[in-house]
């Protein structure tokens, strides 16, 4: 029987959100419904709102979240009711290109679920990233299911199942920064404060936080940044190069995505270093680079989708980090908020107050 729960819907370009009731259908072949415990608020979740991702309205908006399972469609095996999971947006297909090739967590083709949830009028919702978990129950393909060790409070869980992820991938997966290297990261809201976590987990031994913020500098200390850079009193390439013998970090992390911080990036970093994006820019950025530059100075630029994170590997792994006090993910956690409260999250956000609001049920 499909049930009717509440749930945070975007119906028109930069509208408030209004909470409204979701027809969630049983799940089918492959497809698992999960009730929600917590989903924080992302910044995707504004874009979505403002149509700055594609014009699908209605949207059903969360995507960062934990829950358990309620119920399981044909087929599914690697996840049961009571089940606590944390839901991905990287359901591996195990067939395109990039899974052929032993790289998954680039994966081209990956799972949603093919059921739709609706509003009471008949009318279907684009879940956010595929998910939509502004909601009391909400569903999604097995695949986006991720068991981990239910002795992690859902609040803090569910913010790996993007930024705080992303974050961390940033440094760790595509950075690959190691035991003693330089690191700088560009930007400290969640995301860059989450990079600066992973590469203290990862063993970096000068952690570099650069922000316009002080307030985020002061959590990227907390995170274990070993120095900080307000660019808009400092040059922040003079200032990371003055940090490291005058030579830049071997890994430097953007984590705004605009042209003028890939521009400090690109400059920050030793030669044969390598600069991560992970923020995201909008269509109409561009950025000019002498081309003698990009070939002199070597190494690599990367982006970072997702953290280049296998959930499956990379999730429990985490958690479990986490659960050990190696890796402290409740301090994203700014507040917790009820389902109403969405859009006032949205302005905090925006103000900078917050690093997460989440949401609990
Ligand atoms: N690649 C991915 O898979 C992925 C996943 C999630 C989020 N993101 C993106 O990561 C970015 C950061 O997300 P967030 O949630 O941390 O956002 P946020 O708004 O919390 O943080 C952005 C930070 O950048 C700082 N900042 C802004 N302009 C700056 C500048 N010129 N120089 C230095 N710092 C500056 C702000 O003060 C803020 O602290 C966003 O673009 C988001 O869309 C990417
Ligand atoms: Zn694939
Ligand atoms: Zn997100």
């Amino acid at each position: 029987m499909p049930q009717q729960v509440r749930g945070v819907v975007a119906h028109k370009k930069s509208d408030p959100v209004s909470v409204e009731t979701v027809v969630v259908p049983d799940p089918g072949p492959g497809e698992v419904v999960v009730k929600v415990q917590a989903c924080g608020v992302c910044h995707t979740d504004l874009h979505y709102r403002e149509g700055g991702i594609n014009d699908d309205f209605p949207f059903l908006l969360g995507h960062e979240a934990a829950g358990i399972v309620e119920s399981v469609g044909e087929g599914v095996t690697d996840v049961a009711p009571d089940d606590f999971v944390i839901l991905n947006w990287r359901a591996v297909c195990g067939n395109c290109r990039a899974c052929r090739r032993g790289e998954p967590w680039y994966c081209f083709s990956t799972h949603n679920a093919a059921r739709k949830m609706t509003l009471t009028s008949g009318q279907e919702l684009s879940p956010a990233l595929g998910i939509g978990a502004f909601v009391e129950k909400t569903l999604v393909h097995a695949g986006q299911c991720t068991k981990v060790d239910p002795a992690a409070k859902p609040e803090v869980a569910g913010l790996l199942g993007c930024g705080v992820m992303a974050g961390i991938g940033a440094a760790i997966n595509t950075g690959q920064v190691g035991r003693g290297d330089s690191i700088a990261v560009i930007g400290c809201g969640g995301v860059g404060n989450a990079a600066i976590a992973g590469a203290r987990l990862a063993g970096a031994s000068t952690i570099i936080a650069v922000d316009v913020d002080d307030r985020k500098l002061a959590w990227a200390t907390d995170f274990g940044a070993t120095h900080t850079i307000n660019s808009r009193e400092q040059d922040a390439v003079e200032g990371i190069q003055a940090l490291t013998d005058g030579n830049g970090a071997n890994v430097v992390v953007d984590a705004v995505g605009r042209p003028e911080t890939f521009t400090q990036a690109f400059y920050a970093r030793d030669l044969a270093g390598t600069v991560v994006l992970v923020g995201v820019p909008t269509p109409d950025m561009r950025v000019e680079l002498p081309l003698l530059d990009v070939f002199g100075r070597g190494g690599a630029t990367k982006s970072s989708w997702y953290g280049d994170c296998l959930p499956s590997r990379d999730f429990p792994m985490l958690i479990d980090l986490h659960l050990q006090g190696r890796l402290p993910l409740e301090k994203f956690v700014s507040e917790t908020i009820g389902l109403d409260d969405v859009e006032a999250a949205f302005h905090k956000m925006h103000k900078g107050e917050v690093l997460r609001s989440v949401v609990v049920f």
